[in-house]
């Protein structure tokens, strides 16, 4: 996108290089005997997407939610915008969409959007339109969303999770049940909330996407398998395509492809 030197962005050429934005170290988050996060360090900066990819249960949601402060880790240290977490008044600055459902039925689109953009500080309902606009919800605004398709309540959990324009901003599985066109359209919004500077981290199982994204972080049982471009996963697979390359790294015998 050729966007460089932007405040918090990704490095020009000239430029030192970014400080991190999302800091986490030695984390660790355990469910009784079950180790959904087991021992990540991440450094993620500002101006990128970040695709984080794994199989079920593999710890994507509870990795999300720990470095979101939404959870606390059993042990290990996170910072956003540097600023340990999990911290409140830095809720503000984070975006969140959950992989669930996290809206209320009975209230209008326009209702939940304003619930969730007053939760974060945002008041101008400017804001508001703009972003259902971007979800092409407009013409739905007084719908309730039990009266919502599938596809739509995720485009406005997605609106819910964009309104206050947040720098930080985490998704998990945002395009499941939404449609190509759409699908596509995020991906553009996406990118250009990157290139205004924001730090995207989106989990996805949808390997189109994965090579949307300008950095690769592949968790298996709470560990990081590998962490780079999409080229330098397959590289270091030695796999033709990214799905093979996560087939190889999961340690499925047979699946990667090179046959
Ligand atoms: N609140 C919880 N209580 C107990 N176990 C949990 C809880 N949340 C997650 N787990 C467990 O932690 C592990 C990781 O779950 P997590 O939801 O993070 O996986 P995921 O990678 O997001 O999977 P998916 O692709 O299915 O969304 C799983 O074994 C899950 O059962
Ligand atoms: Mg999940």
């Amino acid at each position: 996108m050729g966007v460089t030197n932007l405040p918090g962005g990704p490095p020009g050429l000239d430029s030192e290089p970014a400080r991190p934005v999302i800091e986490a170290d030695g984390l660790h988050k355990t469910f009784g005997t079950i180790r959904a996060v087991d021992g990540i360090d991440l450094s993620l900066t500002g101006g990128r997407i970040y695709g984080l990819l794994g199989p079920n249960g593999s710890g994507k949601t509870t990795l999300i939610r720990l470095l979101a402060g939404l959870a606390r880790p059993s042990s290990g240290s996170i910072s956003v915008l540097g600023t340990a977490m999990p911290s409140r008044p830095l809720l503000a600055k984070i975006g969140y969409m959950t992989q669930g459902e996290g809206l209320y039925a009975e209230l209008s689109v326009w209702e939940n959007l304003s619930f969730f953009a007053a939760m974060s500080g945002q008041r101008d309902p400017d804001a508001l339109r703009e972003i259902l606009d971007i979800v092409e919800l407009g013409d739905r605004r007084t719908a309730p969303v039990v009266e919502l398709s599938g596809g739509m309540r995720r485009r406005l959990s997605l609106a819910c999770a964009l309104v206050h324009r947040p720098p930080v901003i985490f998704l998990d599985e945002p395009t499941v049940g939404v449609d190509p066109v759409l699908r596509y359209q995020f991906w553009d919004h996406f990118r250009g909330l990157a290139a205004a500077g924001a730090t995207l981290l989106v989990s996805s199982h949808v390997m189109d996407e994965a090579d949307r994204c300008d950095q690769l972080i592949l968790i298996r049982a709470g560990r990081v398998l590998d962490m780079g471009t999409s080229d330098e996963v397959r590289r270091r697979a030695g796999t033709p395509d990214l799905e093979s390359a996560f087939l190889k790294l999961s340690g499925i015998p047979g699946m990667d492809g090179s046959r």
